[in-house]
């Protein structure tokens, strides 16, 4: 199997994982390759639901061209998103995840902390002992573009570099920080909010996933957050 094909995988066990949803329930969406595929397999599934919280306008355009009804936020109430299906950049073995490859990290952070559970989906090369060769994506606030970047690299020694001509839905810029070896994810996300101009850096530790859906040769492998 081809990585698209392991993400696919990963994808329509998710769908397995959300089946227990009630009618009229609301699920939350995130970004990416990997959800691209889940989306199109909820739209093509027989699971009734009122509608879809979307992390990204890519996920909430591709929502709307399958018809699923997309949900504000604002519109959920305590304890009323179940499942939050999304990938993921690096998932560690405490689930820890670094997110933002794709540039929608604030929204994802925003609905995965809403919802009661994360499922996430991925293939096995997302699967890593220690989180940090893949850049970590931070979203900085434009004008402090520059001095975000000489603080985090002050704080984590790693390098960040600005991903230029993108800029987020929220109208901000990523800078992508390599060179990391991130033993303590949580520390780090912690200290990274601490500097003035990051909106979100790509670290979800302090909510990681509860569940993951890892694709891998022999199938996809289902384990929960110890
Ligand atoms: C987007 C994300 C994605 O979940 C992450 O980049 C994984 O993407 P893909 O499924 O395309 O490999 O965090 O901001």
């Amino acid at each position: 199997m081809n990585q698209d094909e392991l993400k696919k995988a990963a994808a329509l066990a998710a769908l397995e994982e959300i089946r227990t949803l009630a009618p009229g329930a609301v699920v939350g969406v995130g970004t990416g390759s990997t959800v691209n595929y889940f989306i199109d397999a909820l739209a093509g599934s027989s699971i009734i639901i009122r509608g879809a919280v979307s992390s990204s306008e890519a996920s909430a355009q591709r929502l709307a061209a399958h018809g699923i009804p997309l949900v504000s936020l604002s519109e959920i109430g305590a304890g009323m998103l179940p499942f939050y299906v999304d990938g993921a950049d690096e998932i560690d073995p405490g689930f820890s995840m670094i997110k933002g490859g794709g540039g929608a990290l604030t929204r994802e952070k925003i609905v995965a902390a809403v919802a009661n559970r994360f499922i996430c989906i991925c293939d096995a090369s997302k699967k890593v002992p220690t989180l940090g060769r893949f850049p970590l994506p931070v979203e900085v606030i434009p004008m402090a573009r520059v001095q975000v970047g000489h603080e985090i690299a002050r704080l984590t020694g790693g390098t960040p570099l600005w991903r230029e001509g993108f800029v987020t839905d929220n109208g901000n810029h990523i800078l992508d920080v390599s060179g990391l070896v991130i033993d303590d994810p949580c520390r780090l996300e912690s200290d990274l909010n601490q500097i003035a101009g990051i909106v979100t850096n790509g670290l979800f530790a302090r909510r990681g996933a509860d569940v993951l859906l890892l694709a891998t040769a022999s199938g996809v492998e289902r384990s929960e957050r110890a």
